[in-house]
């Protein structure tokens, strides 16, 4: 718990940055308008970007960050709202660096911020822990060393406004039937993460974020309501406060947030985490026999982005969350819970599901009710993988090595397709590995080559020289621009690319993949002069370790977290002096200090850079050999549970060694 406590404090203090500059004021009307002519300076930016025009775009970033810097000098406006839009600056140069084009007029130094505004500094009280690090990154620089920050920063951990508590209920009253269970106007505010997407809010500018905006000039709410001075007051202070986020999970539901804030909360038991098990003998596979059904059936009304009811079913974990009647299964009680209820239509309220369908055959309700009866309980993967995913798995387990790796690789083209529709890939089938990407014909042969020997050693010293890999094999995709990952970002996460990732490793529906930007040859990533083999081709080999390590454990169902760190480390320990592995090394303390709590680390939010990083860094820890990673292995091919695999080839548990190890990495300081 102490661990816990100064990991948020020193967390708190990378937000804050040190000394009064850093705390919220409000924005002055000029200042909010120099805000926006930025801010959409930058939304021109990111559009040429997009369009695939990466010189015309670096322009608009590089007077956009101009205009911040000189802004800042000022000390006029509010100091969150520029950090903010410092940061986007910093993220669209990334990108733009790796579309090659010419970013030296887009400064990367941390924001220097005014003294204007200096001389009446506010108690540092706004911001909780729990905000995104990475919005902040540019004052993590200025961060005193933690030791001697942490007893200090220790009473600003209390917020002074919460999300949850206070924002979350006015949302909710005011604006609930038309922009949360409703999409009136194209606006729709689900969840906290669905609310800061919007672009609704601009996160230190409240007056003129349109949230506010639009309930200023009495436009809103619609249908006669009306918004109170003092609910206005709690909107606009969030918003200068950085809008933050103080809950478990930004995703969840803001009506179901409103209704534990006013409500007195019932005597709720911890729910347990959800993790798979093996079944029984005449167990019902949610893999195999519910998540078909429920993603043909349901899926498409109960979806990710605008789910009826507020009841997604995107994975088992959204679905066993529920809606705006609450979990839609009582775990053992299949015919008390409202899933089954609404199936049967009988004694509800509303409809019978599935909406405007017939109904569906009793056998089919019955063996969905037979799941819930036997607990619910998740067979393979994790609770967040996607419901087409689960299903391909449930059904891969019935197929054979080879007929599973003919339906993978069909698919791979597939899912190519549907990210980048424009351009058709080449293809290089290499044993397990099957190389899919718009590289030069060159690169795409050295990509494959260099694929298959990393296969080829996972499969030696990871998987006990045992083909495969994994079973049904492997897609590596290799894709000739950023903007071509972030289209399939966009395809696989619903979400922009975060800034500086550059390969990502998953599993999707048939396809369990690695996706990379193979680095450019030469001195690309690296800042010193090269010596001996430190080129390109080492650091993609360090990329595909990782992310061809990632994808085989994810594969297998293991908590992402896990999956990410042990690609990492594998990737350390295969490719130690590759530029990339050595800047990773040299970042981990930084990350260290970056990261959020175990709680953040676990639960994969906070920065993804520093995460990774901080995860590499902890499995090499705890795994220092690859033996022990191969032993793990081992034993989840022989079905084994993670948790208890972990426990028994690590001799601990994940959290505390955690946090026994993030302490003693905070303790031992920035070194290089
Ligand atoms: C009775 C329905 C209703 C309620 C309640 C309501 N809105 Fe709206 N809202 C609308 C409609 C309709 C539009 C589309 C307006 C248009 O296009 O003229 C809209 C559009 C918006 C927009 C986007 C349009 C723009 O001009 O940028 C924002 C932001 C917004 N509403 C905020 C709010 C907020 C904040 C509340 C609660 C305080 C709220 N609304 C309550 C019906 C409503
Ligand atoms: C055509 C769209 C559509 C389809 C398909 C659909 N639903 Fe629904 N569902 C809705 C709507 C609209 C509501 C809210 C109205 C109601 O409860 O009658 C709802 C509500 C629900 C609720 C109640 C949630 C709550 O918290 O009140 C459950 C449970 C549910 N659906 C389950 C299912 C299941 C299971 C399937 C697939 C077998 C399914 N739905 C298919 C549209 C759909």
């Amino acid at each position: 718990m102490d661990v816990l406590m100064s990991l948020a404090v020193i967390c708190l203090v990378a937000v804050l940055g040190v000394g009064p500059a850093a705390a919220a004021e409000p924005a002055s009307g000029a200042a909010g308008n120099a805000l926006k002519d930025i801010r959409e300076t930058l939304d021109a930016g990111k559009k040429l970007l997009d369009e695939g025009k990466p010189g015309k775009a670096a322009a608009r970033v590089a007077e956009a960050s101009q205009a911040i810097e000189a802004l800042a000098a000022e000390g006029t406006a509010p100091t969150a709202g520029l950090r903010s839009l410092w940061e986007r600056c910093r993220s669209l140069r990334n990108d733009l660096e790796l579309e090659g084009a010419d970013v030296s007029g887009i400064s990367r130094a941390p924001l220097k911020m005014g003294t204007a505004k200096a001389s009446s500094p506010k108690p540092a009280a706004g911001k909780p822990a729990g905000k995104p690090m990475d919005a902040a990154a540019p004052a993590a620089g200025a961060a005193k060393p933690v030791a001697a920050a942490r007893p200090a920063a220790k009473p600003a951990a209390k917020p002074a406004l919460t999300f949850t508590a206070q924002v979350a209920p006015i949302l909710s009253r005011h604006c609930g039937g038309c922009h949360i269970a409703g999409r009136k106007g194209g606006f729709q505010m689900v969840s906290y993460a669905g609310l800061m997407k919007s672009g609704m809010v601009q996160p230190g500018a409240g007056e003129s974020s349109r949230l506010v905006e639009t309930i200023l000039s009495g436009d809103m709410p619609r249908g006669g309501g009306k918004v109170s001075p003092e609910d206005l007051g709690v909107l606009m202070k969030w918003i200068d406060a950085g809008a933050p986020f103080d809950g478990p999970d930004p995703t969840a539901p803001i009506d179901g947030l409103a209704r534990q804030a006013t409500a007195p909360p019932p005597a709720v038991v911890p729910t347990k985490p959800i993790v798979a098990v093996k079944l029984k003998a005449g167990d019902v596979s949610f893999a195999a026999d519910v998540a078909p059904v429920l993603l043909e059936q349901c899926s498409g009304c109960h979806d990710a982005m605008q789910p009826e009811a507020n009841l997604s079913m995107v994975s088992l974990e959204r679905l066993l969350r529920g809606g705006r009647g609450g979990s839609p299964v009582v775990s053992g009680k299949g015919a008390e819970s409202l899933l089954i209820k609404k199936l049967k239509g009988a004694g509800i309220e509303g409809q019978r599901m599935p909406l405007g369908k017939p109904p569906l055959a009793d056998d089919v309700i019955a063996t969905i009710q037979k799941w819930i009866d036997q607990g619910a309980t998740l067979d393979l993967l994790t609770p967040k993988a996607d419901l087409e995913t689960l299903t391909a798995a449930g059904r891969s387990q019935k197929l054979s090595h080879d007929e599973l790796k003919k339906v993978r690789f069909q698919a791979a083209g597939s899912l190519w397709t549907r990210a980048i529709p424009d351009e058709k890939p080449a293809v290089i089938e290499r044993g397990d590995v099957l190389v899919v990407g718009n590289l030069s014909a060159a690169k795409l042969e050295e990509l494959a080559d260099t694929a298959e020997a990393v296969e080829g050693r996972l499969r030696e010293e990871v998987m006990g020289g045992k083909p495969p890999l994994i079973k049904g094999g492997i897609v590596a995709y290799g894709f000739a621009k950023g903007y071509d990952l972030s289209s399939f970002w966009q395809t696989a996460f619903s979400d922009e690319r975060p800034k500086g990732v550059t390969a990502v490793a998953g599993v999707l529906g048939d396809v369990v993949y690695a996706a990379v930007v193979p680095p450019a040859g030469g001195k690309s990533l690296g800042e010193k002069p090269s010596a001996g083999k430190h080129d390109g081709q080492t650091d993609a080999s360090a990329l595909l370790a990782e992310q061809m390590t990632t994808a085989a454990l994810l594969g297998r169902g293991v908590p992402a977290w896990f999956a990410k760190g042990a690609g990492r480390a594998v990737a350390m320990k295969f490719e130690p002096k590759a530029d990339l592995v050595e800047a990773w090394r040299r970042d981990l303390p930084a990350a260290v200090q970056r990261c959020g709590s175990p709680a953040d680390f676990f639960g994969g939010r906070g920065d993804p850079v520093a995460m990774a990083t901080v995860g590499g860094g902890f499995i090499a820890a705890i795994m220092p050999s690859v033996s022990r990673l191969e032993a793990l292995v081992a034993q989840l091919d022989a079905g084994t549970p993670f948790d208890q695999a972990f426990a028994s080839v690590v001799r601990g548990q994940p959290q505390p060694l955690f946090e026994a190890w993030a302490a003693q990495q905070a303790t031992r300081g920035p070194r290089r």
